[in-house]
Order: structure tokens, then sequence, then C-alpha cells
């Protein structure tokens, strides 16, 4: 006992003393007495509270056909909010674009193993996912995937719900506590797994599928029981066009959708929602977040007020990474009306007609 007092006493005046150097030391440990130093990069966001905390996004993040690099090379570049649509493919949950005919992202069993090896290899970060149940599945089948990969050890469960944005642990006790997974989803979370967080009660969201570059601010989706003013908000900086009646990316225009500053930025909107909050957002989620050479997360760190110091380049955008998907037949999604016409025609043909609608078939955002 008196050695762990003693451990803490000198870790926290190591600290203060030698902050780089604990910053090596304060990798993996899971011992009594842990006190993690550098949380999601910063020794700084270590004492803040996750729902005060700032974080990009990545929406449709398996979506690699579709530009998109791997969930790695996201996570290591940054993005610390992983959205995914998620089907139910004959009894198998899988995460793909509309419907799996159309893009077919891999198992969310595969997807999480890939992010339980990087929360191994990163224990001092905290991660949200967000998951659209597409097709209403029952948490208990998410359990049963998060549980062969892992992964349900590492979820944190809120001590009560909803959770106001500032009573979230800091981002320093989760990682003490090694429940540092948050994952939220938008329906179905009906208390039953407990790290399986509803999504509404917590966050409200702006508009999304947006065409208009001004991006606003006001609430889109929530759930209206609660009041908006205490829980965490995501805003949907992704922009899109619409082309054969169905909102896709609006390629063209990313870099200027990513950018820190400027009309139609992501600074542009984080700026509205400030004045119009008094709180910037907890989680801009964006698409192609390769676009601007890391201004997403410079948007974000400044809001957080931490330097952004990539060790590395962030990733090169990949589009036109659909052309693996050679022989795949598509069609649209039926809208909820039911009364959208079907469309059939060859993955390779579409291609060759031009990126654009490459574009809606692999990358489209017809649904969050
Ligand atoms: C992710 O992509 C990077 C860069 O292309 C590659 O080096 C790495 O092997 C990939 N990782 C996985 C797990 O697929
Ligand atoms: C939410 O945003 C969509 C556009 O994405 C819009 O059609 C809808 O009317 C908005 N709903 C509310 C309640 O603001
Ligand atoms: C975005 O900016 C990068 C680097 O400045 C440039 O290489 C790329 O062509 C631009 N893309 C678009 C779509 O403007
Ligand atoms: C789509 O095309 C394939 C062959 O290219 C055909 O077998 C299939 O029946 C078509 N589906 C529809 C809905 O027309």
């Amino acid at each position: 006992m008196r050695l762990i007092v003693a451990t803490r006493l000198l870790t926290q005046l190591s600290f203060v003393l030698f902050p780089s150097v604990l910053s090596v030391l304060g990798a993996p440990n899971s011992g009594v007495g842990r006190r993690a130093t550098v949380c999601n990069g910063h020794a700084e966001l270590c004492d803040k509270s996750y729902g005060s905390v700032v974080s990009v996004g990545s929406h449709d993040s398996y979506a690699i056909a579709a530009g998109s690099s791997n969930v790695t090379t996201q996570l290591d570049d940054g993005i610390r909010m992983l959205q995914m649509q998620a089907h139910n493919e004959n009894g198998v949950i899988k995460l793909c674009h509309t419907a799996c005919v159309i893009f077919d992202g891999g198992t969310l069993q595969d997807y999480l193993t890939e992010v339980k090896s990087w929360l191994d290899a990163n224990p001092n970060e905290v991660l949200s996912l967000l998951i659209v149940n597409s097709d209403s599945v029952p948490v208990s089948t998410y359990d049963e995937v998060f549980k062969s990969v892992g992964l349900d050890t590492m979820g944190f469960i809120p001590p009560s719900l909803p959770l106001p944005a500032l009573s979230w642990p800091t981002l320093g006790s989760m990682i003490d506590s090694g429940k540092r997974l948050v994952t939220f989803m938008d329906h179905e979370a009906d208390g039953s797994v407990p790290y399986i967080i509803d999504e509404f009660t917590n966050i409200w969201e702006t508009a999304f599928n947006v065409v208009d570059p001004t991006f606003d601010c006001n609430v889109n989706r929530t759930n209206t029981q609660v009041e908006t003013a205490s829980q965490m908000y995501l805003i949907n900086h992704f922009l899109d066009k619409i082309i054969l009646g169905n909102p896709a990316p609006d390629i063209e225009k990313l870099n200027v959708t990513n950018a820190a500053t400027g009309p139609g930025s992501l600074g542009a909107q984080v700026e509205t929602c400030v004045a119009q909050n008094s709180k910037p957002p907890n989680f801009l989620l964006v698409d192609f977040y390769e676009f601007g050479q890391g201004s997403v997360f410079q948007v974000a760190a400044d809001l957080n007020g931490v330097q952004y110091t990539p060790t590395k380049p962030i990733a090169t955008p990949v589009q036109g990474g659909a052309s693996t998907s050679s022989s795949a037949q598509t069609s649209s999604r039926p809208l909820d009306n039911g009364d959208n016409p079907v469309l059939n025609f060859s993955w390779e043909s579409i291609l060759s007609l031009m990126s654009v609608v490459t574009a809606v078939l692999a990358g489209p955002q017809f649904l969050l």
C-alpha cells in the first residue's frame, strides 16, 4: 500500500519534472495506481471530461472502396469517432453502404478486430463508435460480436442515463479504468447491453446530407425528452449534391468543406455552432478526412486548446479505390416511400463513365 502511494507520488512529481520521459513510460501498464499522463495524444486532455473534448469522426468509416483509408490508418491519423452503417445480411452484421449489394464493407466482426488491435497498441486513447443500426438488429446480436473480439470489456458503461455532457468522466480516468471505447447506437440501444449507449438521449445532431455549404447549426435529430443544452452534440459536416435524385458526396468541394477556415469550411460551421450554443460540437463528422491535409484535425486541436503536431503526413486521399469491386451489381436504395426506380448496371461501366457517378455508387450518403 505504502509502495503504491509512493509510486503515485513519484509519478506525480515526475510528471511535473519530466513530462516527456513519462509520456514514453506512460504506455502499457494495467497495474494498480496507473495514471495516464498523455490522453488522446495530449497531457492537457487527461483532466478534461469526455463530454467536453472535441473529436473528429469519420462518416462511413469502413467505406474503403469509396476512397477512405483503412480503419488503422484513420485512427493513426487522428480519427477518434468511427461512424458506420450496419446491416443484417443473413444473420451476419455487415457494414454496407445503403445495401450490401451496392457496397459491402465487410463484417462488423472483422472491422472490430482491427479496432481492437489498434486500441491494444494505443493504450492511452479513448475512441468512440457511432453505429447506425439500419436493420434494427437487436443489441444482443451486437454484444455477441463485441464479445467475440474482446471489445465488450473495453466498453464504457455510463453510471446513469442520459449522462449530461459535463458528467462524463475525464479521458484520464477512462484510460485508467480500461473502459475507453464509447459505443453509441442510433436506435435499439435499450440498455440491455449497457455499453451500447443510446445516441440521441446523449447527443443531438445537426442536419445530414446537407447540400447547402453554409451548414447551419440547428438541432435536427435528438430525443425530444432531453434538454439539448445539456447534451453533447455532433455536426454532420459533409457536403452532398443531388445526383440521379440521391444525395452523393460533393467530392470536388472536399478541400473547401474540410478546410479550417473560409466559407463552407469545417471551421466556419464550428464558428456558427459556438456562436449559437456557447460551446463547440463534441464530434465533427466528416467525409474523406484526408482532404485538407490535416485541416480537420487542426480545427479539433484548436477547439481542444492543444497543438496539432502530426508525427507523419496525413494519408493521401485514395479516390478511385472503388475499382477493386469490379463486377458488383448495383442498385439504388429504394427511398422510404418505396417508389424509387431500381437501377441496375455493372460497376465497371459506371466507373468508366465518370468519377462522380462512382461516388454515387461507392460512397453515397443515402443514410446516416
Ligand atoms: C492499412 O493501410 C496501410 C496503408 O495503405 C497499410 O500499410 C496497412 O497494412 C493497412 N492495414 C490493414 C490492417 O489493413
Ligand atoms: C433535418 O434535416 C433534413 C435535411 O437533412 C431536413 O429535411 C429536415 O427537415 C430536418 N428536420 C428537422 C426537424 O429540422
Ligand atoms: C485538394 O488539395 C490537394 C493539395 O493541395 C490537391 O492535390 C488536390 O488536387 C485538391 N483536390 C481537390 C478535389 O481540389
Ligand atoms: C440486374 O442485372 C443482372 C444481370 O446483369 C440480372 O441478373 C438481374 O436480374 C438484374 N436485376 C434487376 C433488378 O433488373
